[in-house]
């Protein structure tokens, strides 16, 4: 009889590959690390592959109020490898997304039918540490920092049980982990938060990953113009293909590209979205809104104390800002949901992927990023 041998590591510290931050700016390093066993409560997954977020990169860049050294990354699909006391959500062998927002059910955002931004999150601000205020990663005898409570650019992570997101066995591990972050936001920052109507007109600010998520979004609600801005134009004939409309370069324009935007519209459009994360944008994407019922989605992250100042007369005409975190998702109820949607076809995320890479190439991955070359670039371990 064949036997297998199957390495138990639960309870034990595991070492592993992972990239770690060490300071501001600096290149991601590939380092060995140890990742501690899971305490009560939190799971250890054997991460499958891992999306390169606009997000990580800001975290990086010291954009975000991080603490340094820390291991970016939060869309993540994996398998559970190991589990801590009292954790009923999710057993060893389990396939799972990271969340960067957890749902713990219990606080006032959780326990409110329209809130998602559960208090135990950990991006704003970002302390760095689980819920205990300790670290599951240490490198060179050095503690390390977590990103957001997920930290996937690692072989094995450590996250709290409320921030683990069980999924449909079949789903295919390569691709589903944007599922986690870049399509939950995105699509669902369309369908979910704004809800897109049909026939309407929409501008989306930003045509990466997330950008291109919300065309998606906007495109299956039926909105009949879409208007997409982006000053790189190789994200334009992509965007096209998902639905894109129109394609703006703001650095191409005589003029402002609100104001071009309202010409084009006569009126404003119906629903805007900023996927990018600058005050100037934010502003372009109100100021591109039908001033009475106009929406205007802010999906982007803005860097850590930036301000957006708007027009204060002008708020009382009746236009509505409204800030999105992962689609407004209730992330552990409805973001598997996604996942099915996926299997049966209900949503394609393939097109929303343009690379795949094994986890040494991170830094390719990232020069490819930082070229404006991805829309979403994937990771595997
Ligand atoms: N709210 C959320 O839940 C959430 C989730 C994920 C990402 N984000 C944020 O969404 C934003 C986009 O993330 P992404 O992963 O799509 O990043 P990305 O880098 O793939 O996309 C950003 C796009 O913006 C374009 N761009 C940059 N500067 C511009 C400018 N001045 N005018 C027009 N276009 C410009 C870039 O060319 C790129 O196509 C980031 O700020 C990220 O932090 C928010
Ligand atoms: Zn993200
Ligand atoms: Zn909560």
């Amino acid at each position: 009889m064949e036997r297998k041998f199957i390495m138990d590591t639960s309870g034990k510290t595991i070492t592993c590959r992972a990239a770690i931050a060490w300071k501001t700016g600096s290149t991601l390093a590939i380092e060995e690390v140890q990742v501690d066993p899971p305490k009560a409560r939190e799971v250890r997954i054997k991460m499958i592959s891992t999306g390169i977020c606009g997000t990580d990169d800001h975290a990086v860049k010291g954009l975000l109020s991080v603490n340094f050294p820390f291991i970016p990354g939060h869309e993540g699909a994996g398998i559970v490898e190991s589990i801590g006391e009292g954790v009923s959500s999710v057993k060893p062998g389990d396939k799972v997304l990271t969340l960067a927002i957890p749902q713990c059910r219990e606080c006032s955002s959780c326990l409110h039918p329209k809130g998602n931004f559960c208090e135990k999150q950990d991006v704003l601000p970002s302390s760095g540490l689980m819920l205990d205020k300790t670290s599951r990663f240490t490198c060179k005898g050095k503690k390390i920092y977590h990103s957001f409570r997920a930290s996937t650019f690692t072989e094995y992570t450590v996250v709290p049980e409320i921030a683990v997101a069980k999924i449909d066995a079949a789903a295919p591990m390569d691709k589903v982990s944007i599922i986690s972050c870049e399509v939950s936001t995105g699509y669902g920052a369309a369908v979910n938060s704004a809800k897109v109507t049909r026939g309407s007109t929409c501008v989306v600010f930003g045509l990466g990953g997330v950008g291109s998520a919300i065309v998606m979004g906007c495109k299956a609600s039926g909105a009949s113009r879409i208007i997409g801005v982006d000053i790189n134009e190789e994200k334009f004939p992509r965007a096209r293909a998902l639905g894109v409309t129109d394609c703006l370069n703001p650095r191409n324009l005589k003029k402002p590209v609100q104001q071009v935007v309202m010409e084009m519209t006569r009126v404003g459009v119906d629903f805007a979205f900023e996927a990018i994360g600058l005050s100037d944008t934010m502003i372009a994407a109100w100021d591109s809104c039908h001033r009475s019922y106009g929406v205007c989605l802010m999906v982007g992250v803005a860097s850590s104390n930036s301000q957006l100042s708007l027009n204060a007369p002008d708020i009382i005409s009746g236009r509505t800002l409204k800030g999105v975190c992962l689609g407004d998702y209730k992330t552990r109820d409805c973001i598997p949901q996604l996942v099915t949607d996926y299997l049966q076809n209900k949503i394609n995320i393939d097109p929303l992927i343009t690379h795949q890479l094994p986890f040494d190439q991170l830094h390719k991955a990232f020069e490819l990023y930082h070229a404006g070359k991805t829309i979403r670039c994937i990771l595997l371990f």
